[in-house]
């Protein structure tokens, strides 16, 4: 047997080396480089390659523009974090932890679809052909405009694609897929990069939308090189936790709108369905008039979400006490720890903090300091907070409280889950009339905000 010729190649940044090396030359990252047998690059010859008129370089002025058409995929959640819905041609790639509901996901997608008349092709490349049709049973998703397959290998999914035609493809997953003419096994990084250039080259050509399922590995980040991302118009993550049955879509890139909405799910034994009110779903699990839980308006995309955040200060004995957060930055929470200690006097050299946004969402915004801030202090001087009141706000290191944007949508969603106090930033509170049946307390400082909030 001829010997397959190998060399290496960094994951992140692509730089390649004959030899192993724990360390990337290029991009000094560490054990990135992948073994990778050697091709040489043959220019397609696909159906669509040989359409394809030959291209000239055009003035910019004279491109045909307007918007993008979309395709409603009838999953309304789906379609906010989209921007509005599917672009024909455009190549989506959706990751998850394992048995997060993607399958779920795409098949209810690819149903809405059909039931609009496209035509789809669910390529599985895990799961027996028998294995989606029991899905599609549970799920209701059965059509006659759904073709399933059930193949790994590039060419015959080509060929599958090029009889069927279809308007939708999903290929659930692109770490089982492989080309033929290329040495590696399946899933790994020349393998994945190889198949998602050629489905990149059949959305284009074809105008199909493409989606692309993609495992993610142990730190959450979606197997196989960091190219993949790049290569896709759109980077999906469907997330959730275990042990609840909402889940999140988010997009962490995408071409054709912005990244800041969130699609939220509540996963059931028929599918995946649409949350119409989140706030309601995040809140409904609160202890009432318990010190360290706070209510904060936050604003997910265009959207705002009522979110409980909870702290627990208690003394440790170690010598360097932890701090630890989930569902918001590290770093803030840290932040908003000195602004406390220095400012406000509390010392928490000798307490561990541990700070949650309870649901498994993620804050990303600094609104949410002003909350976070009175739920450590509550916690810390084991005061209950009122369960009538809602926080937001950003904190500076001065201990002042700043503005934020989008204050009134915020105040009104506080209103319409029964919230009576809103404390806010001061600033935010000029230039909009606030609603009847809500009180809002604008603070200037953290020290006016835990009077408030605490007293
Ligand atoms: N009969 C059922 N009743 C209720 N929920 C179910 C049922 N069967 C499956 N589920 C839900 O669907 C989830 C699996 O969904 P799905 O197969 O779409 O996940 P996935 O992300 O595609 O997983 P994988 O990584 O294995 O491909 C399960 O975790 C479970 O929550
Ligand atoms: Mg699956």
């Amino acid at each position: 047997m001829a010997k397959v010729k190998v060399k290496y190649v960094c994951t992140d940044c692509g730089t390649e080396s004959p030899k192993w090396m724990g360390k990337c030359p290029g991009c000094g990252a560490w054990n990135t480089m992948a073994e990778e047998a050697e091709t040489t690059f043959k220019a397609p010859v696909g159906r669509g390659e040989r359409l394809r008129a030959k291209e000239k370089a055009k003035s910019i002025i004279d491109i045909e523009s307007g918007r993008e058409p979309r395709v409603p995929t009838g999953l309304n959640e789906l379609n906010r974090v989209l921007g509005g819905g599917l672009v024909p041609g455009s190549l989506l790639l959706v990751g998850g932890d394992p048995g997060i509901g993607k399958s779920t996901l795409l098949l209810q997608t690819s149903h809405a679809l059909t039931s609009q008349g496209l035509k789809v092709l669910y390529v599985s490349g895990e799961e027996s052909v028998r294995q989606t049709k029991l899905r599609a049973d549970r799920l209701g998703a059965l059509s006659d405009k759904l073709y399933v397959l059930c193949e790994t290998n590039l060419d015959l999914i080509e060929e599958a694609i090029a009889d069927v035609e279809p308007d939708f493809l999903v290929i659930d997953s692109i770490q089982t897929v492989y080309r033929p003419d290329v040495a590696s096994a399946p899933g790994s990084v020349a393998q994945v990069r190889e198949c998602t250039g050629q489905f990149m080259r059949i959305a284009k050509v074809n105008g199909v939308a493409t989606v692309l399922v993609g495992h993610v590995t142990k730190e959450g980040a979606i197997a196989g090189p960091r190219l993949l991302e790049h290569m896709v118009d759109c980077v999906l993550y469907f997330e959730g936790e275990r042990h609840h049955s909402y889940r999140l879509l988010r997009a962490v890139k995408n071409r054709f709108g912005s990244t800041n909405e969130i699609g939220i799910f509540d996963m059931s034994e028929d599918g995946l369905r649409e949350v119409l009110n989140p706030s309601e779903l995040f809140l409904s699990e609160r202890p009432l008039g318990v010190s360290g839980s706070t209510v904060v308006a936050s604003m997910e995309g265009s959207r705002p979400v009522l979110v409980e955040l909870q702290a627990l200060v208690a003394p440790t004995h170690f010598p360097s006490p932890r701090r630890m957060s989930s569902g918001l930055d590290h770093q803030r929470i840290s932040l908003v720890i000195a602004v406390l200690e220095k400012r406000m006097g509390m010392f928490m050299q000798n307490q561990d903090a541990y700070v949650n946004v309870a649901g498994g969402v993620k804050l990303d915004e600094p609104a949410a300091d002003l909350a976070a801030a009175v739920s450590i202090a509550s916690s810390f001087r084991d005061l209950p907070t009122k369960p009538y009141d809602v926080v937001f706000g950003e904190v500076g290191l001065t201990g002042e409280v700043r503005a934020v944007s989008r204050a009134e949508t915020r105040v009104k969603e506080a209103l319409k889950l029964g919230f009576k106090r809103v404390i806010l930033p001061e600033q935010s509170i000029k230039g909009w009339q606030p609603p009847a049946g809500i009180e809002l307390i604008a603070v200037r400082t953290v020290a006016d905000a835990l009077r408030a909030a605490l007293e």
